[in-house]
C-alpha cells in the first residue's frame, strides 16, 4: 500500500488524474470504477480540465459506480446515478451508455445486483478503481461487519453513514434511504488497481485502520491491505493518526517521479 501524503485536493486531483491519464494511453478502452462522494470532486475536476484542453479522452473508455441508493426515484438529485453524471460523466467525453451504474430502482434487487457483477465481468474487470472511505470504514456502502469476501448486493445504511449523508438531503435524516445496492468488498478488490482518496481530520481514524490496523469487518476498508497495487491519497487532517507518517512522507519523495502511481 502507497500512502502519499499531499498538499491540497488538488495535487490529490493530480496525481490521480495522472495516473488515470497514463492508463488511458496504454490502453484507450479501459474500465474506470467511480465513486460518489465529496472526496474524488478534486480527480474528477482535474480530468474534465484536462478533457477540455484535449490531452485525455474517455471516447473509448467505460466506467462502472460504486453503488446506489434504493428507492429514490429517477429524477432524484441525490441519485449517485444523477451525482456521478453531473460532477464527472456530462463534463467528459464518454460514450452515450458507457457509465453503468447499479439499478437501485428494479422491482427484483438481488437480480439487479447479480446483473451488475456479469455486466463487470464481461467489461473484463475494472482497471483503476477510485474510492472515498466513510469516517466509520466503509468503502462504498460496505459498512462496518461487512463480509470481506463479499459481491453487489442489498446492504441496511448505518445510523453513522446516514447522519453522515444528512447534509446531502437538507439536513433531514428520515428523506435519507435506509437501504443500498453496493458493490461487495470482493469485487472492489478484484479491481486491477485502487485509489482510495480521504481529506480532513474526521477522516484521521479510518485511515488510521486502513492503513495500519489489523483487517477486520469492523473496519471495511483494511481488507486493502490484501491487494497488491493500492494508492492511499490524503491530506494532512486525514494523516494525522497515522504512526509513520514519516516514512511514507520520506519514501514518496525519494521515488523516481516517472514511476507513477
Ligand atoms: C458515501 C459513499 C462512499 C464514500 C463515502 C465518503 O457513503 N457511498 O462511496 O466514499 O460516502 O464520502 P465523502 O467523500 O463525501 O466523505
Amino acid at each position: 500500500m502507497e500512502v502519499v501524503i499531499c498538499q491540497d485536493a488538488k495535487e490529490i486531483g493530480g496525481i490521480a488524474a495522472d495516473a488515470i491519464g497514463a492508463l488511458l494511453e496504454r490502453k484507450p478502452d479501459a474500465v474506470l470504477g467511480l465513486a460518489t462522494g465529496s472526496s474524488p470532486l478534486a480527480i474528477y475536476d482535474e480530468l474534465a480540465t484536462r478533457c477540455a484542453a484535449g490531452q485525455i479522452s474517455f471516447g473509448r473508455a467505460r466506467g462502472f459506480t460504486l453503488d446506489e441508493y434504493v428507492g429514490l426515484p429517477a429524477d432524484h438529485p441525490e441519485r449517485y446515478r444523477t451525482v456521478i453524471d453531473t460532477v464527472f460523466v456530462s463534463r467528459v467525453d464518454f460514450a452515450p451508455g458507457a457509465v453503468l451504474g447499479p439499478d437501485g430502482g428494479a422491482s427484483d434487487l438481488t437480480a439487479a445486483c447479480a446483473a451488475y457483477e456479469e455486466a463487470i465481468a464481461a467489461a473484463g474487470g475494472v482497471d483503476l478503481q477510485i474510492l472515498g472511505i466513510g469516517t466509520d470504514g466503509h468503502v462504498a456502502f460496505n459498512e462496518p461487519g461487512s463480509s470481506l469476501a463479499s459481491r453487489t448486493r442489498i446492504k441496511t445504511l448505518t445510523r453513522q453513514t446516514r447522519l453522515d449523508n444528512a447534509r446531502f438531503f437538507g439536513d433531514d435524516l428520515d428523506a435519507v434511504p435506509t437501504h443500498c445496492l453496493t458493490q461487495g468488498l470482493a469485487t472492489i478488490m478484484a479491481a486491477r488497481h485502487l485509489i482510495l482518496v480521504a481529506t480532513g481530520r474526521s477522516k484521521a481514524e479510518a485511515v488510521h485502520h486502513l492503513v495500519e490496523g489489523a483487517v477486520s469487518a469492523m473496519w471495511p476498508a483494511t481488507i486493502l491491505q490484501h491487494h497488491p497495487h493500492v494508492t492511499v491519497l490524503l491530506d494532512d487532517a486525514a494523516a494525522r493518526r497515522l504512526q509513520l507518517v514519516d516514512y511514507y512522507r520520506e519514501t514518496y519523495r525519494s521515488k523516481p517521479k516517472w514511476q507513477g502511481i
